[in-house]
């Protein structure tokens, strides 16, 4: 997605060899127009697929995924990440590493908000290690939903995320690959 990439170049900064700071698109602040865009384009390629709700995680993956449930006239359910959690008999809830933060959290999606008759789409803003990505996809597992695949606004290829997921069958589309952050550039794909 060209305009994507360009905003990035205009907007993002590098914070180290591995981290890109998204606030001013992604993280903090939010385009609502860039932002409708991004939704309209995961819409698009996953026209037809019977798509019932758009899955993602809090709190950045909210509004892309919002833009690609309203384009796609359908549900979105996020779910939450607690520090701790405790027992909650209706929940899935998987733990998971965050790359950036590096803390350990619980994803919980309520058992009621996902059924054997989903067909879901993940979207999500950034995809890294894909440790967050890896546990949403276990609870959709265990909830026998089918996953007809993941959207990722920005996919940074030089960590092993997107291509795990892949690896596992599962059809990942990110709108903007990014190579490197080396030397103080962004290298795209
Ligand atoms: P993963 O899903 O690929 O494993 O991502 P991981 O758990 O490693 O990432 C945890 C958090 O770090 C996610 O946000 C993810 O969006 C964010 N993240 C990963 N790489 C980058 C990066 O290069 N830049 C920025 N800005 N964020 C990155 P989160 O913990 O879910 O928090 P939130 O932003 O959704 O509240
Ligand atoms: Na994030
Ligand atoms: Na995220």
């Amino acid at each position: 997605m060209e305009q994507l990439k360009q905003r990035i170049l205009e907007e993002a900064s590098i914070l180290s060899t591995d981290v890109l700071k998204l606030d001013r698109l992604l993280n903090h602040q939010v385009d609502p127009e860039l932002t409708m865009e991004m939704g309209r384009e995961f819409a698009r390629r996953f026209e037809g697929e019977g798509i019932t709700k758009v899955i993602t995680i809090e709190s950045s993956g909210i509004p892309i995924a919002f833009a690609t449930a309203l384009t796609l006239g359908v549900p979105l359910v996020f779910a939450r990440r607690k520090k701790t959690l405790l027992a909650e008999p209706d929940a899935y809830s998987e733990r998971v590493p965050s790359f950036t933060k590096g803390i350990v959290t619980d994803l919980m999606v309520s058992r009621q908000l996902l059924s054997p008759d989903d067909v879901l789409l993940y979207i999500d803003d950034i995809i890294a290690n894909g440790d967050a990505a890896k546990g949403l996809i276990r609870i959709i597992e265990r909830s026998g939903a089918k996953l007809a695949g993941l959207g990722i606004a920005v996919e940074k290829t030089f960590q092993p995320g997107g291509r795990l997921i892949r690896e596992q069958g599962i059809r990942v589309e990110s709108l903007v690959r990014i190579a490197s952050l080396a030397d103080g550039k962004i290298a795209f794909e």
